[in-house]
């Protein structure tokens, strides 16, 4: 039996209750509530998907972002299966998503609550000339042509090629936004 194998069999049949003090419950199976009770743990930054719909702006907030390869300049992120934008998504050319600042916290909030009121208030917001809404006083923004859509799970995986980066250069550094334990932060640099 190869290596692999034998790591297999232990998680997925292991019937051995004498775990050592400490490791009680490790070969249980996953519930979602446990999934997610973990990943709430987990910080990140907090960004917003933003892309132009057949007939109106679509955007979402959404944690789920990485960077995911230099050459060519690839990122990532997951769309749920159930959200009212991937239908949109799934006909998009192209999409900007935004690193928010600290200071934007009222827009993570407005993009993950009614869909109907993101865009409600025109003063937000303004349209590039390829088309994507784009937020205004966002310190960083990525735009980038769709290069794969990977269903997996309940998720789509959403892989994004950079064509252009928008860079606050002349305003101060901007802290991120940041989202840990079901909260929005900002980061206290340690030195
Ligand atoms: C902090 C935060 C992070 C989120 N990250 C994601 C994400 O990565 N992917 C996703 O599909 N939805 C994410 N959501 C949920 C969406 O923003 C949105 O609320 C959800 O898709 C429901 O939208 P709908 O009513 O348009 O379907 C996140 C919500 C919050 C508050």
């Amino acid at each position: 039996m190869s290596t692999d194998n034998a790591v297999s069999t232990d998680h997925a049949v292991s019937t051995d209750h004498a775990a050592p003090t400490g490791l009680a419950g490790t070969t249980d199976p996953i519930t979602a509530d446990r999934y997610r009770s973990a990943m709430r743990r987990y910080p990140a930054g907090v960004t917003i998907v933003t892309l132009a719909g057949a007939d109106r702006p679509v955007g979402f907030t959404a944690t789920s972002f990485a960077s995911l390869s230099a050459q060519p300049p690839l990122i990532s992120f997951n769309i749920a299966e159930t959200s009212s934008s991937i239908d949109a998504l799934r006909a998009a050319d192209s999409l900007v998503v935004h690193f928010l600042g600290e200071h934007q916290q009222h827009l993570a909030q407005r993009f993950a609550a009614d869909a109907d009121q993101r865009f409600a208030d025109r003063s937000l917001w303004s349209t590039l000339e390829t088309g994507e809404p784009v937020l205004h006083g966002t310190p960083i923004w990525l735009r980038t042509r769709m290069y794969r859509l990977l269903p997996i799970g309940d998720h789509t995986l959403v892989i994004g090629l950079v064509t252009r980066v928008h860079d606050d250069v002349d305003g101060p550094v901007a802290a991120p936004l940041l989202y840990h334990d079901g909260a929005y932060h900002k980061p206290i640099r340690l030195h």
